[in-house]
């Protein structure tokens, strides 16, 4: 009886020790809805549809970056943008719809997790922080968000 009580206590405490949370289970469900065009990687299709690995470092720490992102989720994005050097003219439809705010916020945190490697460390988007962000932008559309994104992340000569 010990030893099994020990057992159950050893493989919840092994699974615990892993990444996945129970927000990041439902992020990486969500973010289903996502890889068709962004890829499970996050490396997205050069031309078509942006990386979503290693391109958002830049903005997951200033709150205007992070608007950024829980507008493109919400609202979608139209217009051009350039990431890495690539110039993408494409249209993502919104999600904010389908996900609601909680669901905004466990994808971001998702990509966060998953597809960021720098070594730095970001607070995670909260169900609350996506709210403000709506209620702040409620007049921001989709093709708002490319000079948005450009005046965030100036394109430097040569790039
Ligand atoms: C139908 C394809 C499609 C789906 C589904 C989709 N996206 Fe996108 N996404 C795009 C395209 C295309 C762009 C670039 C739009 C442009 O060129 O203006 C983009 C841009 C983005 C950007 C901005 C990247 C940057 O560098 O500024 C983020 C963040 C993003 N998507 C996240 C997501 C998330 C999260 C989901 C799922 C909830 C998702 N996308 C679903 C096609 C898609």
């Amino acid at each position: 009886m010990i030893i099994r009580t020990l057992i159950i206590a050893f493989s919840l405490g092994f699974g615990s020790l892993g990444s996945v949370s129970a927000d990041d289970t439902e992020g990486a469900k969500l973010y289903k809805r996502c890889s068709a065009c962004h890829l499970p990687t996050g490396k997205g299709v050069p031309g078509a549809f942006p990386p979503l690995k290693n391109s958002l470092s830049a903005f997951y720490g200033t709150p205007e970056g992070r608007s950024y992102l829980t507008m493109v989720v919400a609202k979608g994005l139209n217009g051009p943008i350039d990431v890495g050097g690539v110039t993408y003219r494409g249209f993502m439809p919104a999600q904010g719809s389908a996900l609601k705010d909680k669901g905004i916020a466990s994808v971001l945190n998702y990509i966060l997790l998953e597809f960021h490697d720098n070594g730095a460390e970001y607070a995670l988007f909260t169900e609350a922080e996506v709210k403000t962000v709506k209620a702040e932008s409620s007049g921001v559309k989709a093709r708002d968000l490319s000079k948005k994104r450009r005046d965030l992340m100036p394109v430097k000569a040569g790039e």
